[in-house]
């Protein structure tokens, strides 16, 4: 309940899935939580969960693949609640389905764009707001597992998410004698509204799935959350650069 206590910070797609869950852990834990997504009823439903159970939340609409929206969430929290001690950069997007000899330019730059520049965007703002500060806030970024392994037919996606992991380990390296704590998260399969949807419908390949990971059950947008927010949190103080798995054990069949 303490962990985050009288923090400030924001997580980017937090309409639903592990953002949502994200945004509600940080404020179960006593931060105050800016909200922010592409789908604005989403986002309020967010926003109204936290405050139901007496956390602290606000909402601010934002493409997480445009700068605009990077430099206005900052200032948004600082304008709110006069500075920023975390950020979880955990907008990401999926891409067709089709082997690299197939592959569009368009897709590749819609992945790149949300997965990878929306976070090398979220991380400039945040990182040059902490120094202005001069105090060392903490950032964990939603890489995947797809990060370190190679899904046949999602160039895109695998692409921009090991991209993270570079992104990652480079800013943490630049701005670790600054204190300043930059990590990710990289889940495996987790059971968000949309897998649960699709497992209705294709329960034999989700069963085939369940089959591969060690743990034999997917991860909860909770089970995520919940590392996001101890990376960030005082705990993980002498962790940075790391990309930890959230996975049942799935890295170890790479
Ligand atoms: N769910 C999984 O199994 C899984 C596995 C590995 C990694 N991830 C990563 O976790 C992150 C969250 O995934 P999820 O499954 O919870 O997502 P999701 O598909 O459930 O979407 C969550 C939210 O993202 C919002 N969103 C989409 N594009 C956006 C944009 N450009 N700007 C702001 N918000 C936007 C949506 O409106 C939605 O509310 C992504 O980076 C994804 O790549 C998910």
């Amino acid at each position: 309940m303490t962990l985050m206590a009288g923090k400030n910070g924001l997580v980017t797609a937090s309409g639903g899935g592990i953002g949502r869950a994200s945004a509600l852990a940080f404020a179960r834990e006593g931060a105050r939580v800016l909200v922010s997504d592409i789908d604005d009823d989403a986002s309020r439903e967010t926003v109204d969960m936290i405050r139901s159970a007496g956390g602290t939340a606000e909402y601010l609409a934002g493409d997480a693949a445009e700068e605009s929206s990077a430099i206005a969430l900052v200032d948004r929290v600082v304008e709110l609640w006069g500075r920023l001690d975390f950020a979880h950069n955990n907008a990401g997007i999926g891409s067709p389905t089709k082997p690299v000899s197939e592959q569009e330019g368009s897709d590749w730059e819609r992945a790149f764009r949300i997965n990878l520049f929306g976070m090398m965007y979220a991380m400039k703002h945040q990182i040059r707001r902490f120094k202005e500060q001069k105090t060392p806030g903490a950032i964990v970024n939603t890489a995947s597992i797809a990060a370190v392994s190679a899904n046949a037919g999602l160039s895109p996606y695998n692409s921009s998410k090991w991209g993270v992991l570079g992104l990652t380990q480079t800013a943490a390296t630049e701005n670790a004698a600054d204190g300043i704590r930059i990590n990710a998260i990289m889940p495996g399969a987790t059971l968000t509204a949309a897998i649960e949807k699709w497992a209705a419908e294709v329960p034999d390949q989700y069963a085939g799935v369940l089959d591969g990971i060690p743990m034999k059950r997917m991860g909860t947008p909770d089970e995520q959350a919940n590392a996001a927010v101890w990376l960030c949190s005082e705990q993980a103080s002498y962790i940075t650069g790391v990309a930890l798995p959230v996975d049942g054990g799935l890295v170890l069949r790479r």
